[in-house]
């Protein structure tokens, strides 16, 4: 019986000890997305933002971000407001100097919900 209870005590503390830890990196993880102000926006989803991407920007632009596209430059770490300017209007925010001079690219309008998904996996890390 004595050895019953001691097993259990260990795996109370082994147990209590996983809490801990899971709990240190919540922390870790909320700290990192404030310092990194808006890369991550809370309720935005880049899995959906991704299919997007897939469906409907890789055609012109690289699978991978990162890199230039068939036609399209890199768009890693475009900010929401290039995104919602450039895709639902055609125009670039204020003051902000293209990579490309040419217009060729389509407008093809989208919701906020989806320029949210979109920027959230354009600047995911
Ligand atoms: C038909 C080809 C094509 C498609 C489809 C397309 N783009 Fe583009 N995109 C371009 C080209 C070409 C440029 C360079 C500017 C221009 O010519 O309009 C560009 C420029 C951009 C820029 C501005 C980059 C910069 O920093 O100057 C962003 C952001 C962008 N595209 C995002 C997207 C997203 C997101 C999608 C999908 C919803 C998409 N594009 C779909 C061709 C395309």
């Amino acid at each position: 019986m004595l050895r019953f209870y001691s097993i259990l005590i260990l795996f109370l503390l082994l147990t209590s000890c996983d809490l801990n830890i899971s709990k240190e990196n919540d922390k870790d993880v909320i700290g990192v997305s404030e310092k990194k102000n808006e890369a991550l926006t809370l309720g935005s989803d880049h899995k959906k933002g991704q299919a997007l991407y897939s469906a409907k920007c890789i055609s012109c632009h690289n699978s991978n971000p990162k890199k230039p596209g068939s036609i399209g430059p890199q768009v890693y770490g475009s900010s929401k407001e290039l995104l919602s300017n450039k895709i639902n209007l055609g125009i670039y925010p204020k003051n902000y100097k293209p990579k490309r001079s040419t217009k060729m690219m389509p407008l093809q309008p989208h919701s906020v919900k989806e320029i949210a998904n979109l920027y959230a996996f354009l600047n995911a890390p």
